[in-house]
């Protein structure tokens, strides 16, 4: 296990889900118990976690305290009775497509089970969420190899430890280029409104050791044009077959900049991220989230009365202006339809 692997924030405890809660980063490192699926869902909804992977395997979890609890309560019907709960689940958060592959993934075993469901779906949850690490740690070394030494890197919200199982997808590979000194510089965008970029990329890469510079979005073009940046380096919440890519709101902007300064952009991403039944990005929903996200900041209004706001969390980054998909199972250069089925297949 490399050295600058040391942040998880999702553990499975004897009989409940533990979540160390994201929206007190960096200031408080306070762990949530979950027991219940619906605590589950609200903890998705509200980004005490948050990242597509992440979503997924705590969703996995929810499945379990969901099945659980319906098996206490009606051992010859839990199935039936467990289908609102499962809605609850998929509906948390829209944009994420690991949340729907993990449920099904899960619910796909309930067929056979006659017995409590519980340890065996445990199994499956743990296996999902072992499965996630593994994973990044192979898209880390598959990724890192593209970076030549000396390179700079700048990064878009949190796709790391804490948006996954654990050593992240786009800091996965920051974090194995540092090991094997390919990086010289990272820089992570402060990423507007819940600041994923400045705590959270920031606080992980630090506590494992490796320098950040925080830089507010609108510096990308200057940081881009002063020769800083070799990669754009990004996790995604979706794929879609032609393989555009929907990952929080500003990764195109990031994307465009880089193409016109020559800067390459790299999207990193497991398997369960890819949605070959989404054709395109025009067919990714978008999670749209409060106005109140944007107009306050902190618990206190930070523009002038009476000015509204719209806030897409997501956007799409069309696959043109995207040189590489980095997955577990390999790397795709210019990424097209034709490349992302055969990866699939
Ligand atoms: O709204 P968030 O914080 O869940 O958005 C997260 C992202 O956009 C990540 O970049 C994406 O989920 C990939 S995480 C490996």
């Amino acid at each position: 296990m490399p050295t600058t692997d040391t942040v998880r924030a999702i553990e499975w405890r004897v009989d409940h889900l533990a979540l160390l809660d994201q929206r007190l980063l960096p200031d408080e490192e306070r762990w949530l118990r979950l027991t219940t699926v619906q605590e589950v869902a609200a903890a998705i909804r509200d980004m005490v976690v948050r990242g597509a992977p992440a979503i997924g395997i705590t969703a996995a979890f929810g499945v379990v305290l969901a099945a659980h609890q319906h098996y206490a309560q009606t051992p010859g019907r839990w199935r039936d009775t467990i289908q609102d709960d499962l809605g609850l689940l998929l509906d948390a958060r829209p944009t994420a497509v690991n949340l729907r592959w993990s449920v099904e993934r899960m619910t796909g075993l309930l067929t056979d089970i006659s017995t409590d469901p519980t340890q065996i779906l445990l199994a499956e949850a743990q296996r999902i969420h072992a499965e996630d690490i593994a994973a990044n740690l192979h898209m880390g070394e598959l990724g890192s190899r593209l970076i030549a030494p000396g390179s700079g890197v700048l990064t878009h919200c949190n796709a790391g430890s804490l948006a996954t199982g654990g050593y992240g997808t786009a800091l996965g590979v920051i974090r194995s280029a540092w090991s094997e000194q390919c990086i010289d510089r990272v820089y992570a965008d402060e990423t507007r409104p819940w600041l994923q970029g400045s705590r959270l990329t920031a606080w992980e890469l630090l506590r494992d050791g490796i320098p950040v510079q925080l830089v507010v979005e609108g510096a990308a073009s200057a940081l881009m044009a002063g020769g800083h940046i070799d990669w754009v380096i990004v996790g995604a919440d979706r794929i879609a077959a032609n393989g555009d890519i929907a990952n929080k709101v500003g990764t195109c902007n990031l994307a465009i900049i880089a193409r016109h300064f020559g800067v390459r952009t790299m999207v990193v991403a497991p398997l369960s991220t890819i949605d070959m039944a989404c054709p395109s990005g025009k067919d990714i929903p978008i999670e749209m989230r409060a106005a109140d996200e944007v107009l306050g900041f902190a618990g206190r209004s930070v523009a002038a009365q009476g000015a509204t706001a719209w806030n897409p969390v997501f956007d799409i980054t069309p696959a043109a202006l995207v040189d590489v998909i980095v997955t577990e199972r390999g790397v795709i250069q210019d990424p097209v339809k034709e490349k992302l089925i055969k990866l699939m297949r």
